[in-house]
């Protein structure tokens, strides 16, 4: 049976209140959508609205936004950690952490909860569109959203249909997109996207570079920055990123496609075993004194 979609969206749902959930949620909420960002740990939620104050109150001081805009934003965004209470939204982007069992499951509660109209968006980096839909009882309504970080500042959102998405969830999604201010771009779902699959294994061959003693990790980052117009250089790329994420991507790509070329190098995996995880650790290629 054709379920009609809802329409028009006004209450956007967001599951996972993490550095991205976090940003889809500041970034909605300044685009007038009503939010509800929920998440299993009452300490993230208020991480989550720590983090969003902080990044309002940025703008403001930017002459961005005003003061009428930030209090309107912030008013905005409910939180909570029961998922049940996504029954009331329009559309649910599940942004939890990249474990397919773990997402798998949010879908299927979503699935129960939410409308027969509603659309389940994903902003998996990684997992197949495909898979994840099948956990629910609509597949036609479940699509990636892509996000890139940090939300707020980067224009691309990653569309992905998976291999029952329809027309109509794909158009509600190019729709929300541009709503959120962002550009929406599409691709098909195999490994990594495009985004993974190209940004990923180029981080991976600065990295044999530096393992090959081809270069320094500054002179790697050096040459990219100056020679490429890279704001950034992969290494310290990387860091950001978190180099664990680096490696489950890059396994990601070497199960998915079979392909020898994606494999992790021997320096990033071993930097993981070592705890250095970038930024988030404090050390990576580079050192973060805390603070
Ligand atoms: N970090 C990036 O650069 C990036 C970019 C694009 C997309 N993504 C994707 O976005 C998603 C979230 O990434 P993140 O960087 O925000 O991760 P994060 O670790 O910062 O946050 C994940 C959040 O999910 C919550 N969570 C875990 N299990 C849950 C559950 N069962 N129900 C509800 N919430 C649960 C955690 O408490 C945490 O707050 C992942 O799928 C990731 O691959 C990440």
């Amino acid at each position: 049976m054709k379920t009609t979609l809802a329409s028009p969206i006004e209450q956007l749902g967001i599951v996972g209140a993490g550095q991205m959930g976090a940003g889809i949620a500041q970034v909605a909420a300044v685009a007038g959508f009503d939010v509800l960002l929920t998440d299993i740990d009452d300490a993230g939620l208020e991480r989550a609205l720590e983090s969003i104050v902080h990044d309002l109150d940025r703008l403001l001081e930017k002459g961005d936004l005003n003061q009428d805009e930030v209090a309107a934003a912030l008013k905005r965004i409910t939180t909570s950690t029961h998922l049940k209470e996504h029954s009331r939204c329009d559309l649910v982007i599940e942004s939890a952490i990249e474990d397919c069992d773990i997402k798998r499951g949010i879908l299927q509660q979503l699935d129960n909860v939410c409308s027969a109209g509603v659309v389940l968006a994903t902003n998996t980096s990684s997992l197949s569109i495909a898979r994840l839909a099948s956990a629910t009882g609509r597949p036609d309504r479940v699509i990636g959203m892509h996000f890139m970080l940090p939300v707020p500042r980067m224009q691309l959102i990653e569309i992905v249909c998976g291999m029952e998405t329809s027309t109509e969830t794909r158009d509600l999604s190019v729709d929300l997109a541009g709503r959120l201010g962002k550009t929406p771009v599409e691709c098909r779902d195999f490994p990594g996207f495009v985004s993974n699959r190209l940004l990923i294994p180029m981080i991976n061959e600065a990295v044999f570079a530096v393992y090959e003693g081809v270069a320094s990790i500054e002179a790697v980052d050096q040459i990219m920055q100056l020679g490429m117009n890279h704001p950034m250089g992969p290494l310290r790329l990387a860091d950001l990123i978190g180099l664990d994420t680096c490696v489950t991507v890059m396994r990601m790509l070497h199960d998915g496609m079979g392909d020898p070329k994606y494999r992790p190098c021997p320096l990033l995996v071993k930097m993981v075993e070592a705890g250095r995880l970038g930024r988030k650790s404090g050390r990576g290629f580079y050192d973060y004194p805390s603070g």
